[in-house]
């Protein structure tokens, strides 16, 4: 299999409709959830990444999320998203103060195209921010992919996180994935994890 070419960068607010769509219908194949339909899918990502009016929940300066994705030609011969994974900035509040990290989310292989390393080359152009010093750590959530996710040098975290801006339960944990993980595990020479509390002033993602 051929290496293949580097991802495409999307940002939220400047993607065409086709693209969207596109990744909505990657996200339905990757993830299946009984019941679920694709109009599900799209309804939930467009307030992200088309219709990107600023959030009360972010802060104004951060900059709008990116999607870095890989097309393949598809059983028809057309450009189709194969793989993807999400990239975006968050403040968040620890014991030590703020720190603005990088959030990953909606990172997925098409169910026909895994195996092939394109999880691997999306995440990490989301991790690459923090190789480069932009950012200290990545943080996300995840479930059954949490070894796939050791692998690229992430470790689970155990701070109780909250977002103190929701409106419901500002004590509970905005994040519904079995795991929250950080990005590099290994913080030897560089900034430590911080214990205790995170605050992640917004929600899950
Ligand atoms: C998780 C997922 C993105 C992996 O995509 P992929 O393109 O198949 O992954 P890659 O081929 O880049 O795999 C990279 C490495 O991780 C390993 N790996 C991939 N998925 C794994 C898993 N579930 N458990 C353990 N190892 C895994 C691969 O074997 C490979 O190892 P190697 O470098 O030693 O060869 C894909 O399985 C997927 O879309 N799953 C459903 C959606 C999902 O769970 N997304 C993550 C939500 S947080």
């Amino acid at each position: 299999m051929p290496d293949p070419s580097p991802p495409e960068i999307w940002t939220a607010g400047r993607i065409t409709e086709a693209d969207f769509l596109d990744a909505c219908a990657l996200h339905h194949a990757a993830f299946p959830k009984p019941g679920r339909t694709l109009d599900q899918v799209i309804a939930k990502k467009r307030p992200v990444w088309m219709d990107t009016a600023p959030s009360p929940d972010t802060a104004a300066a951060d900059p709008p999320p990116v999607r870095y994705v890989v097309r393949d030609p598809g059983p028809d011969g057309t450009l189709r998203c194969i793989a993807n994974a999400a990239g975006l900035v968050r403040t968040v509040q620890t014991p030590a103060g703020l720190m603005t990290v990088a959030g990953l989310f909606d990172v997925a292989t098409h169910p026909d195209a895994r195996g092939r390393g394109l999880g691997a080359v999306v995440v990490r152009r989301v991790f690459d921010a923090v190789d480069d010093g932009t950012y200290p750590f990545c943080l996300f959530a995840t479930g059954a992919a949490r070894p796939f996710y050791e692998k690229l040098g992430a470790a689970v975290v155990t701070n109780r996180i909250v977002n103190s801006h929701a409106d419901a339960d500002p004590q509970a944990n905005p994040f519904t994935d079995d795991y929250v993980m950080r990005y590099p595990a290994d913080t030897a020479g560089r900034t430590p994890w911080p214990e205790g509390l995170i605050d992640l002033r917004g929600p899950g993602f």
